[in-house]
């Protein structure tokens, strides 16, 4: 029997070290929401750390469509249902888009509020937007939104990892591991 084909390395590793820093960004961000430290301080460490690994997934996002594009993923074994396929398809390309509009949207709330980011405390970004608490309240409801519709994504493709390996048994895990 041969192999199943896998992802390239750089795919992989990009696709698990995103993975783990969402883990930390999403939990960050439930926290502040629900659960709003009463230390200032802790609490601005706490915005900044969410804030800033959530920039450094949009790079890490940039960089992974880039060797994407590059590399493309291998083909699905050819006995994979259309619904199945598509519907993989439909998830994994929303997942890009999140990954991608989160943190712009997250900056951009965060400029529009007033506080300009200064990545892990040391590397200033430009404030693209100034001042607008009207734009702000707008681009933070955008946000949570979109965290509503990012869980809701990793759900189901968690769900189709687990009907991959415990229904159809098929090795799929073995492409991205
Ligand atoms: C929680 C954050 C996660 C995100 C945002 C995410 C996102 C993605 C995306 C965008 C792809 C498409 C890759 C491409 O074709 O370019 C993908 C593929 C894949 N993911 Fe995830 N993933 C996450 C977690 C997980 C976890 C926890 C598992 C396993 C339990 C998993 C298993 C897989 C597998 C097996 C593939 C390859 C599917 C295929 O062969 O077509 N992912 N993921
Ligand atoms: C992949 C990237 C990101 C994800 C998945 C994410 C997810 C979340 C989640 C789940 C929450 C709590 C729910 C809520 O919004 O009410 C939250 C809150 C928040 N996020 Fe993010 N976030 C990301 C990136 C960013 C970035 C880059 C910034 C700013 C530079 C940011 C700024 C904020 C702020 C200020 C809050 C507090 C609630 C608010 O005022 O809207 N986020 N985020």
């Amino acid at each position: 029997m041969t192999a199943a084909p896998r992802y390239a390395a750089a795919a992989r590793w990009l696709h698990w070290l995103t993975a783990g820093l969402l883990v930390v960004v999403i939990a960050a961000g439930l926290w502040i929401v629900f659960f709003e430290p009463r230390d200032e301080g802790f609490k601005l460490r706490l915005y900044n750390i969410h804030e800033s690994l959530g920039v450094i997934v949009f790079v890490l996002t940039i960089v992974r469509l880039m060797t994407r594009w590059r590399r493309p993923p291998p083909p699905l074994p050819a006995d994979t249902p259309v619904l199945i396929e598509w519907s993989a398809r439909v998830t994994q390309l929303s997942l890009y888009a999140l990954l991608l509009l989160m943190p712009a949207i997250g900056f951009l709330a965060t400029n529009a509020w007033g506080f300009p980011l200064r990545v892990f405390d040391l590397i200033a970004l430009p404030s693209p937007v100034g001042k607008d608490e009207a734009l702000a309240a707008t681009l933070s409801f955008l946000h949570a939104c979109g965290a509503i519709a990012m869980g809701t994504l990793i759900g189901a493709h968690l769900g189709g990892a687990a009907y991959h390996t415990f229904v159809r048994r098929d090795n799929l895990m073995d492409r991205m591991t």
